[in-house]
């Protein structure tokens, strides 16, 4: 039977660790399989690559080819940058120094073949809120409903899922401004409990407004497991999302980024930022084996 990689799907965890490393030409395998084995056995790691790096490894074949992360431009000059890397390791534990030793060794086992291109380290922030303040993470889908979200259904890729993996950077200090029932407006959602706004109380350009969406009379579903990141200077968010189907990131995004002809875009988005952007494809668990050699 085809397997996902657990990691996807083990919440909760305190610490995480996100690496993007570029590689160098078009390797048929790369090297750290034991690494790679293990961290992915045990539900704490996932692997993802970019369309490039998929291309080129003899054994990993993504159900589309050409899913890499496009640049947009938006309403009111927003923009969303593309940086596609070739290969991703999420790392998510309870132990911050257990985390910086794996994320170490991935740098180590790599050297001479990819470099370390982008770092963030993240943290559960109170009762999992994103650091504007807001519960992230409430209308994720639950149960079966996550696998149905996020994985490949049937067929020879059953089991895969595409990432979507974006950093953004808050204006805390800009938000923090407005009052508290503004920024329940901006997000959708009460800012205490986490009450989605309901009839004339929810704006259309509400971030959830903007992203609960549905697409020929199907909701668009993604399962998100997004952390806080940065220091003081640099607060953020490091958005993760899983999908069984890519275009459903494209969807959202042009959402919120008012580029779907209704003249609306999503409020946050004056508060808030994207400086990276990759999509990345974690096959199943059994096609890693092959991926990685000694
Ligand atoms: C700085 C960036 C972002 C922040 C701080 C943020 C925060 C939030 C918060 C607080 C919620 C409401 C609670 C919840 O259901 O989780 C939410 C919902 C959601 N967000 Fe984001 N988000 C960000 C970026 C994105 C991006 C880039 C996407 C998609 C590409 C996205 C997709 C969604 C979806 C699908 C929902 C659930 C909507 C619903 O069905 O109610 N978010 N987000």
């Amino acid at each position: 039977m085809t397997m996902h990689q657990p990691g996807i799907f083990q919440e909760g965890t305190k610490h995480h660790a996100f690496l993007e490393f570029t590689v160098q030409g078009a390797p048929r395998v790369l090297p750290g399989r034991a690494l790679a084995i293990a961290g992915v056995e045990a539900g704490h790691q996932v692997v993802g690559f970019g369309p490039a790096l998929c291309e080129a490894l003899a054994r990993v074949a993504a159900p589309s080819r050409d899913f890499g992360f496009d640049a947009l431009d938006g309403m009111d000059g927003m923009h969303a940058p593309a940086t596609q890397r070739d290969l991703f390791v999420w790392l998510h534990g309870d132990r911050r120094d257990e985390l910086f030793a794996r994320a170490l060794a991935w740098r180590d086992v790599l050297a001479g073949v990819a470099d370390l291109a982008h770092e963030d380290h993240g943290f559960l922030f109170r009762d999992s809120r994103d650091l504007t303040g807001f519960v992230d993470g409430s209308a994720n889908p639950k149960a079966e409903a996550r696998m149905a979200a996020a994985l490949v259904g049937d067929g020879e890729h059953a089991g895969g899922s595409f990432v979507l993996a974006q950093r953004w950077v808050h204006d805390l200090a800009g938000f923090a401004g407005l009052a508290v029932e503004e920024q329940e407006r901006v997000i959708g959602r009460t800012k205490p409990d986490s009450v989605e706004l309901t009839g004339d109380a929810m704006p259309p350009d509400s971030h959830v407004s903007r992203t609960d969406l549905e697409r020929d009379g199907r909701p668009v579903k993604i399962y998100r497991r997004s952390s806080p990141v940065g220091g003081v200077r640099d607060a953020g968010l490091y958005f993760l999302a899983f999908s069984a189907d890519v275009a459903r990131f494209r969807w959202l995004l042009d959402s919120m980024f008012g580029r779907t002809g209704d003249g609306l875009r999503d409020r946050l988005l004056g508060w808030s930022r994207p400086v990276t952007g990759s999509i990345f494809y974690a096959p199943p668990r059994e096609a890693l084996p092959a991926a990685f050699g000694d």
